[in-house]
């Protein structure tokens, strides 16, 4: 186990890779650990090559130009929904002398499990689905034996060692992990094919659907049946638009971070892939308008017609099923002053609103009030009383389902803030 998914990742890459070695990566990868194939490696002296998740010409290409220590790729991309064929690319990374390392967050374990069909190593973030509560930060490796003892000592030396106390809610969180992914999964699948039905949506993505273009990938690879609880979809007029459908949800709450019991919902354009530019954002596929859904085990057993009746009251009922949305306010506060510009903090969850009961500035304790998160730089400001009363009601929702896991986004002002306030015995 690692103290994040990213902690994860990057002391399992730090492991196998050394000065003067190649990755060959699926181009289609989350936001962060991008990042790190990007600035973070190269500047060690490892070089990347990206290819498209899904086209398996490009992968043996690529695998075919040279020597390479390792092949990375996620089995389903996150956002577009891309599915990795595992076993043909297991297969043109072992010719070539180089492991396989398959980021599984996003189909979930539950969904497949690439050691059986050929990857060497899995990298989790256990934050997600395999905790499942929205309320710990983690990640996990699995490997075999040797492999994991490689990484094991890094989590020591690199001090990316899991808490605890974490370490303890993932493990009895997992009691349930079959139970909580069979029922968002189930979800999930009429959600898709729900949406597929709407005017409203121009394009859904969802691996059991059969307008998916991996579809086949899907069915020959993953575990019977099984499609895992993301769905992604691209709502008709582009990011602004779709940026107004999340903020006008009252159900389903924007935030970046997935996996958890309660539907999420968010925008990778302004959260989990901020630091994509438009260039980047158009070649990994993110098109204008892109939503991501992580379906939770909440309302289950309602029909997917009377959930999105109540979760998308900008988009009109799907034809085919006579539902009327039920009316709900579309007001989304304006840009205001914040009344202390300098004052930066996190919220909770991505786009992350939350009540902070008191905060800390210059060592003293003082009532807040409201915060909303730039959901581009996720760090907080103050809400105006209008912003306040006219988003009250929404965002004490939203914090009802507690903290999320995306605090290392926040501006390094905020740690300092932290640290204070944790000293000053501030709930946070
Ligand atoms: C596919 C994928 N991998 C890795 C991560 C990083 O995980 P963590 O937030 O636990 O560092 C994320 C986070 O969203 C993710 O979506």
């Amino acid at each position: 186990m690692a103290s994040s998914g990213m902690g994860a990742i990057a002391t399992t890459l730090l492991s196998l890779c050394r000065a003067g070695d190649r990755i060959v990566a699926g181009r289609e990868l989350y936001g962060d650990t991008r990042d790190l194939l990007v600035r973070d490696l190269p500047a060690l002296g490892i070089r990347i090559d990206f290819v498209a998740t899904a086209d398996l010409a490009e992968w043996e290409a690529a695998l075919a130009a040279g020597p390479a220590a390792v092949a990375y790729s996620e089995s389903l991309s996150n956002p577009q929904l891309r599915v990795l064929d595992i076993p043909r690319v297991a297969e043109l990374a072992h010719e070539r002398g180089a492991r396989l390392v398959v980021d599984n967050t996003f189909a979930s374990a539950f969904t497949v499990q690439p050691l059986g069909l050929g990857a060497d190593v899995v990298v989790h973030s256990a934050t997600k689905f395999l905790n499942g509560h929205s309320d710990v930060v983690a990640g996990a490796m699995v490997a075999d034996a040797a492999s994991v003892r490689e990484v094991q000592r890094r989590v020591v030396t690199f001090g990316t060692c899991l808490d605890p106390h974490a370490a303890f809610l993932v493990a009895r969180a997992l009691h349930t992990y079959e139970l909580r992914l069979g029922r968002q999964a189930a979800a999930a699948a009429g959600i898709a094919r729900w949406l597929e039905d709407s005017p409203e949506v121009v394009q859904v993505s969802y691996p059991g659907l059969a307008s998916h273009p991996d579809a086949a990938v899907a069915e020959r690879t993953w575990r019977p049946g099984r499609r895992g609880a993301m769905v992604a979809f691209v709502v008709r007029g582009g990011n602004e638009r779709a940026a107004r459908f999340l903020r006008a949800l009252n159900i389903v709450r924007e935030a970046t971070s997935l996996g958890g019991v309660e539907t999420l919902i968010s925008a990778p354009n302004n959260s989990s892939h901020f630091s994509y530019t438009p260039q980047e954002l158009n070649l990994a596929g993110i098109k204008p308008g892109l939503v991501r859904l992580s379906v939770g085990i909440e309302d289950a057993a309602e029909s997917p017609r009377r959930r999105l009746s109540l979760w998308a009251p900008i988009l009109p009922a799907s034809p085919n099923n006579g539902d009327t949305p039920a009316p709900r306010s579309t007001a989304v506060p304006g840009p205001s002053a914040s009344p202390d510009p300098d004052l930066t903090f996190l919220g909770a969850s991505g786009v992350f609103a939350r009540w902070f009961d008191v905060a800390v500035k210059g060592g003293t304790l003082r009532p807040l009030g409201w915060a909303r998160v730039d959901p581009a730089l996720s760090c907080g400001r103050v809400l105006s009383p209008a912003e306040l009363a006219a988003t009250a009601d929404r965002e004490r929702r939203r914090h009802a389902h507690g903290p999320h896991a995306c605090y290392r986004y926040s501006p390094p002002p905020f740690w300092g803030r932290v640290e204070a306030a944790l000293q000053l015995g501030w709930r946070l």
